[in-house]
């Protein structure tokens, strides 16, 4: 464990050292085809995931793979271009060793985003949804010895979406006419999407749209005190089936496209209005 913890250092101090001056107080997720947000940032340094010490690879179609650091807005952010999901076959701490590493450079914000299926029969396609709660079906990321210094062992969800952000991103979305969405995440590993009693099901119990990621990094964000804003583009549409339809990450990837911007815009005004 100690190991663990001389691991997000080493990673820590080799992005210090190539973000020079910069000192982000807020992280960007960005989810399956919403790396173009990235596009946005000025003055940027980018860092490839391969050369920072024990980051895994993405490997996940859709997610590039760079630690970009840079303005956006008035403000200095640290966007990870791509992540790592369960299904990738990492384990738990390596999805979330970007969170703590995040943690040891002084973040405070993490923005998330991710495509996810709709499964409030009230979504569609391309409707972005604040995520205000989860339900997690993974392995849970903080599961094994605690380590004290990111947070305390049995750490609180009741709000691990934080209310003030989600206010903000409301009124953003109202003075710009963006319409949005506002539900549960469910965070399950995949790969396979569900079938449509899976959909039905999740549904019944609460979740408004599914997914493969997010989960585990908010869980670990929140243990060490980060605070969280999570967003999903609709991609799909998991509560009515035609006879012909098939889910498909071509489908899901093109969508995600299409609201990138949207979701680019009120990341930004965000960010600009915190901190
Ligand atoms: N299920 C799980 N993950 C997803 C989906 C879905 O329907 N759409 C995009 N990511």
């Amino acid at each position: 464990m100690e190991n663990l913890l001389e691991q997000y250092q080493e990673a820590a101090g080799y992005i210090r050292s190539q973000i020079g001056g910069y000192v982000p107080e807020t992280a960007i997720i960005l989810g399956s085809g919403l790396g173009s947000l990235a596009g946005s940032l000025t003055e940027t340094v980018s860092i490839p995931y391969t050369g920072i010490p024990h980051f895994a690879r993405s490997t996940a179609i859709g997610h590039k793979g760079n630690l970009i650091c840079g303005r956006l807005g008035n403000k200095t952010v640290l966007a990870m271009q791509g992540r790592f999901h369960y299904y990738e076959g990492y384990t738990m701490q390596q999805v979330t060793f970007p969170v703590r590493v995040m943690k040891l450079l002084g973040i405070e914000n993490l923005f998330v985003s991710n495509a996810a299926g709709g499964i409030n029969t009230a979504f569609k396609v391309g409707d972005l949804m604040i995520i205000r709660d989860h339900i997690n079906m993974m392995p849970n990321p903080l599961i094994g010895k605690n380590l004290e210094c990111f947070g305390t062992r049995f750490p609180d969800m009741t709000r691990a979406y934080d209310r003030e952000f989600i206010r903000l991103v409301e009124q953003i979305a109202d003075e710009n006419n963006i319409p949005l969405k506002k539900g549960v995440y469910v965070g399950l590993t995949g790969p396979s999407y569900e079938t449509p009693a899976e959909y039905a099901f999740y549904g019944k119990g609460g979740g408004d749209a599914i997914g493969m990621s997010t989960v585990p990094e908010v869980i670990v964000a929140r243990h060490c005190g980060i605070r969280v804003f999570g967003m999903s583009v609709i991609t799909n549409e998991g509560y009515h089936f035609a006879d012909d339809f098939v889910n498909n990450a071509d489908d899901v990837l093109e969508a995600a496209d299409r609201a990138a911007g949207r979701m680019s815009f009120l990341f930004r005004s965000l960010v600009e209005k915190i901190g």
